[in-house]
């Protein structure tokens, strides 16, 4: 696997790069909703000989700068797959950098997200955090509740088969209640159930760090969205990759199953 291990400095110099490309874009539409798995923190971090957490620390500026980017561009809708149902497994120590640095993001950037018209929500199973942190969770949700400018969501602690799994489990207490007639569960209805019921479905997944797969990440709602595996390490990831993968998106041509136009 080839790994471009490009500085985060000769990202942001890019950034001229980036705006170009945004002007010579700018006639099409950007996606509306463009969702993020942000893997290898870890690889990056090793390729220096620094600990995993320098890796976890790195990417959290990334963060910042494609909250920025999405922004510029337009984009709406941004997703940002953090933590999954399954990085739970990890050592004990990883999870305890993980979660301290989530505390720190979150008591370090919401007043600044706030400022910038970024809507916070958060997805996964967030009663697996510290108190502390599910607290600063809802707070974050409903300071940012009133923004619009860009809706921006972690996924925390989420896994796809989790959330389908929770989904189906409530439209069958809500028909064991009499409230819902199972023949009118269709895929609207279904949908509603989901995490995501706020949200449109993603049209663009973009996974870092060279793997081609989506370890669990929004199954049900990835159904037509465009995927874009790249071979940067997600601590790398700046403006100029984000503008390259807006202009990725815009020479695809989505069908949804109907003929060719
Ligand atoms: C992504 O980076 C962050 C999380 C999954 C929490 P990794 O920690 O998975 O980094 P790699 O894949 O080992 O390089
Ligand atoms: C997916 O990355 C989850 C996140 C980026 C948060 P992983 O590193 O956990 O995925 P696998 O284990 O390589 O599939
Ligand atoms: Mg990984």
């Amino acid at each position: 696997m080839q790994v471009s291990v490009m500085t985060t400095a000769a990202a942001e110099a890019d950034e001229a790069v980036a705006a170009v490309t945004a002007d010579r874009e700018a006639a099409d539409p950007p996606p509306r909703h463009v969702a993020i798995i942000m893997d290898g923190n870890g690889r990056w971090a090793a390729s220096r000989g620094l600990p995993r957490v320098a890796g976890h620390r790195a990417g959290a500026q990334a963060v910042r700068r494609i909250v920025e980017s999405a922004i510029r561009h337009g984009v709406g809708w941004i997703t940002l797959y953090a933590f999954s149902s399954e990085n739970w497994r990890r050592p004990a120590g990883e999870i305890i950098d993980l979660t301290g640095l989530l505390r720190h993001y979150l008591r370090s950037e919401v007043a600044e997200l706030k400022r910038e018209g970024v809507r916070l929500r958060f997805i996964g199973d967030r009663d697996r955090f510290d108190a502390d942190i599910v607290a600063d969770l809802t707070d974050a949700e409903h300071a940012t509740e009133g923004n619009s400018r860009l809706n921006l969501t972690l996924a925390l602690s989420y896994g796809a088969r989790a959330e389908i799994v929770a989904a189906a489990r409530a439209a069958a207490r809500a028909a064991r209640l009499g409230n819902l007639d199972p023949e009118a569960i269709d895929e609207t209805v279904f949908g509603g159930l989901l995490s995501t019921s706020a949200m449109p479905d993603p049209d663009l997944i973009i996974r870092t760090s060279g793997e081609q797969r989506l370890s669990n990440f929004l199954l049900w709602q990835a159904a037509y969205a465009e995927l874009l595996f790249l071979d940067v390490l997600w601590p790398d990831f700046g403006p100029a990759h984000f503008a390259e993968a807006i202009a990725e998106y815009a020479r695809r041509e989505r069908r949804f199953g109907a003929r060719p136009a």
